[in-house]
């Protein structure tokens, strides 16, 4: 197939780019240098490709969530107007779509995992654009899919285990937010449910795809460093500090429960993804052997 990757240089993006090459499928990752998704003129070239593309995988996104409440305007260009834009060009061209959304459309007061039609309530500006953009999207492109995700981490973008090794490694104090609890997401494992899901040609619609080990950051952060300690062979002990999130404000309030129920993409006999336990190891062998 021939699958246009959007936001192919992101943390997501470029493991859906290697994940499509390996499995022998054509692909086209522009930058957004070339292909600003919120630029009438770029987009319009998508329009007039009839046939070019089976399908477009919209990782393209503003992410910053803190700073998404100082920049509204550019957070709501790029996460609600752009992915509008580029709905309406694909239903003209021809692709299927798949746009990425977030655990953030959420107000995390529910105590059990959120089914795809559960209603949106987002406690900020990131989580209220990117759910705009899922309307949004629809509205242009009833034929769209949506998979929302949570807590990505992987091996080419800055994400929290990461932060957390790097920050152990420099002999920080670590104090993490015990109380915020989810579903972290290797983009590996990500990526291959979507190109899976792009072989399967899944219906439209709203679909969860998230890691299945619920936990929270805290309990993140010590498991991220434990199996990076022992990719090294270092036997420190690991103590993290585990506070609550009204010791650590952010501008942006978290879901303080946002755990994706993901069984209609794994009723389709798209395979689940791994543990935790499993795919942080792999992560740790690939950051340790880069550094
Ligand atoms: N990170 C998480 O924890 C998380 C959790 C849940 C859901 N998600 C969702 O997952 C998706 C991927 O996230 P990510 O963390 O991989 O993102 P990321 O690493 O921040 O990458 C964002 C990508 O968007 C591209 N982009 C920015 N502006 C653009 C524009 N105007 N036109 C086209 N592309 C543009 C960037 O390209 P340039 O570098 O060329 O500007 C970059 O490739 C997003 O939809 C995000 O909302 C993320």
């Amino acid at each position: 197939m021939k699958v246009l990757v959007i936001g192919a240089s992101g943390m997501l993006g470029s493991d859906v780019v290697s994940e499509l090459q390996q499995r022998g499928h054509e692909v086209a990752s522009p930058r957004s240098k070339e292909l600003d998704i919120t630029n009438l003129e770029h987009v319009a070239g998508i329009a007039l490709s009839h046939g070019t593309y089976d399908w477009c995988i919209n990782c393209g996104a503003y992410t910053a969530v803190d700073k998404a409440e100082s920049e509204v305007q550019l957070a709501t260009e790029l996460n609600e107007l752009g992915p509008a834009y580029l709905a309406n060009a694909c239903s003209m061209a021809g692709a299927k779509l798949i746009h990425i959304s977030t655990d953030f459309v959420f107000d995390g007061e529910s105590t059990t995992p959120y089914e795809t039609d559960a209603p949106t309530n987002p406690l900020g500006v990131y989580g209220r654009t990117k759910r705009d953009g899922e309307l949004a999207v629809l509205a242009a492109n009833p034929n769209a899919l949506i998979v929302r995700t949570s807590w990505l981490y992987g091996p080419n973008g800055k994400c929290f285990p990461k932060t957390m090794i790097a920050a152990w490694e420099a002999g920080k104090t670590l104090r993490v937010v015990s109380d915020q609890i989810g579903c972290p997401t290797s983009t590996g494992d990500l990526a291959r449910v979507l190109v899976d899901m792009i072989e399967a040609n899944i219906y439209p619609g709203i679909y969860h795809a998230c890691g299945p080990t619920v936990t929270n950051w805290h309990q993140f952060a010590i498991d991220a460093i434990n199996k990076w300690k022992s990719s090294k062979g270092d036997d420190r002990t690991v103590e993290v500090e585990a506070i609550l999130t009204d010791a650590y404000p952010t501008p942006a309030r978290r879901p303080k429960y946002s755990v994706l129920a993901c069984e209609t993409l794994w009723d389709l006999w798209i395979k689940p993804m791994r543990p935790l336990d499993e795919a942080l190891a792999d992560f740790s062998a690939y950051l340790s052997k880069a550094h």
